[in-house]
């Protein structure tokens, strides 16, 4: 892919890029709306990548192009505006930009950008994160910016909060970027740490993307993240030490969830029990009880469909088909929800034709629609090809 894209940019732009970068999708493995309340996460990388390449300019015009979209957009360094419409897939290398202005890190000249991408967008798997990182990198790369990698995830965070809007935790940016192939990152969200852990050997990894898209789904994430700050609110009268809900342990919150309305309570229980979930998990990782891992993703998922309200129909129909199934230790919606897709973590005797069935299964009951699935591979962090 590198050396086509090079040859793309090459004829789009008359010269060579100076870098191309990639950084993968992610799996959300467990530790679902725990990132921006403060707990533990764990995610995957994986062999779905964005790739960009840029060069620099002799003026301060940039210029972007996607092969995946047919708007581009041209602009200059004192002019970058929040795009809209067909457009609007410009926002995660300009929001990055500017970002990097705010850390004081200024470009000096503009720059050509072209990006290529194999994430399925709308999938919940980050391509908009993954896109983020990839132009982090790249403009580190081509303007010498001294950048650690914690910086290339908070740049590409801060893009995505300000530029782009969502108010999104750090786990997809987090993940694009510290990702190792066979392992799973874990994200101490408080304390801003990225671990790898181990992934014991046979564990395989499915994605079935129901290819539904909540129209609204921008703005139920943000009700979501809104009610989680009105829970901390409410407990804190009584518990003032805490600071955010992964403050709260499971006991605690028993004993105060009287004091909130139902529906605050419903959404703290999903986030105080998911990070319970994400130490349960690394506990059972850690000795091989995949069985266990198995019990806590379904657990996970039910919390979504019940407490969180953060599932649908056929994300829940993918579940309930994948959890009857052999070779299956267990599966949840991963990401934000609200659509999007499903992850299962099976054996290696679970294959494209048992995947296959699952689909088919699926498909007979929505009107034979055709739900895209693939086996994912965990793969690297954001890196320079
Ligand atoms: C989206 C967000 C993440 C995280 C998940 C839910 O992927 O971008 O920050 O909140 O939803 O866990």
């Amino acid at each position: 892919m590198k050396n086509d894209l090079v040859k793309l940019f090459e004829e789009t732009f008359g010269r060579l890029p100076q870098a191309v970068t990639c950084a993968p999708g992610r799996i959300e493995f467990i530790g679902n709306h725990t990132d921006y309340n403060g707990g533990l996460v764990l995610g995957a990388a994986i062999d779905r990548s964005v790739k960009v390449a840029v060069a620099r300019r002799e003026d301060d015009r940039i210029h972007l192009k996607s092969l995946m979209e047919t708007q581009d957009v041209q602009t200059s360094l004192s002019s970058v505006i929040r795009q809209t419409g067909a457009r609007f897939w410009a926002n995660y290398p300009l929001g990055v930009l500017e970002s990097l202005k705010q850390d004081g890190l200024l470009p000096d000249k503009g720059f050509d950008l072209l990006v290529t991408s194999d994430v399925h967008p709308g999938a919940g798997l980050s391509s908009s994160a993954a896109f983020e990182l990839a132009s982090a990198l790249a403009f580190s790369s081509i303007y010498n910016f001294p950048m650690t990698r914690e910086r290339l995830v908070m740049a590409a965070r801060r893009a995505e909060n300000e530029f782009v809007g969502v108010p999104c935790g750090i786990l997809d940016q987090a993940v694009s970027c510290f990702g190792k192939e066979d392992h799973l990152v874990l994200i101490d969200c408080k304390q801003i740490t990225f671990t790898t852990v181990p992934l014991p050997k046979g564990v395989n990894f499915w994605i079935f993307n129901t290819n539904v898209k909540h129209n609204l789904v921008t703005s139920l994430y943000a009700t979501r993240h809104q009610e989680c700050m009105e829970a901390v609110r409410l407990i804190k009268q009584s518990l003032p030490e805490i600071d955010c809900l992964a403050d709260v342990t499971p006991k605690q919150l028993k004993a105060h969830l009287h004091e909130l309305p139902k529906k605050i309570g419903l959404r703290a229980r999903h986030v105080v029990e998911e990070n319970q979930r994400v130490k349960d998990t690394i506990a059972a990782l850690a000795k091989g009880d995949l069985r266990t891992v198995g019990t806590l993703l379904l657990a996970s998922h039910e919390s979504s469909r019940k407490l969180f309200e953060n599932s649908c129909p056929e994300l829940d129909t993918f579940v309930d088909l994948l959890k009857k199934r052999a070779h299956v230790f267990g599966a949840r919606l991963t990401g934000g929800g609200f659509g999007g897709a499903v992850m299962a973590m099976t054996g290696p005797e679970f294959t494209e034709v048992q995947a296959s069935e699952v689909a088919a299964d699926f498909a007979a009951r929505y009107n034979n629609c055709c739900p895209a699935i693939f086996h994912a591979k965990t793969g690297d962090g954001a890196h320079v090809v």
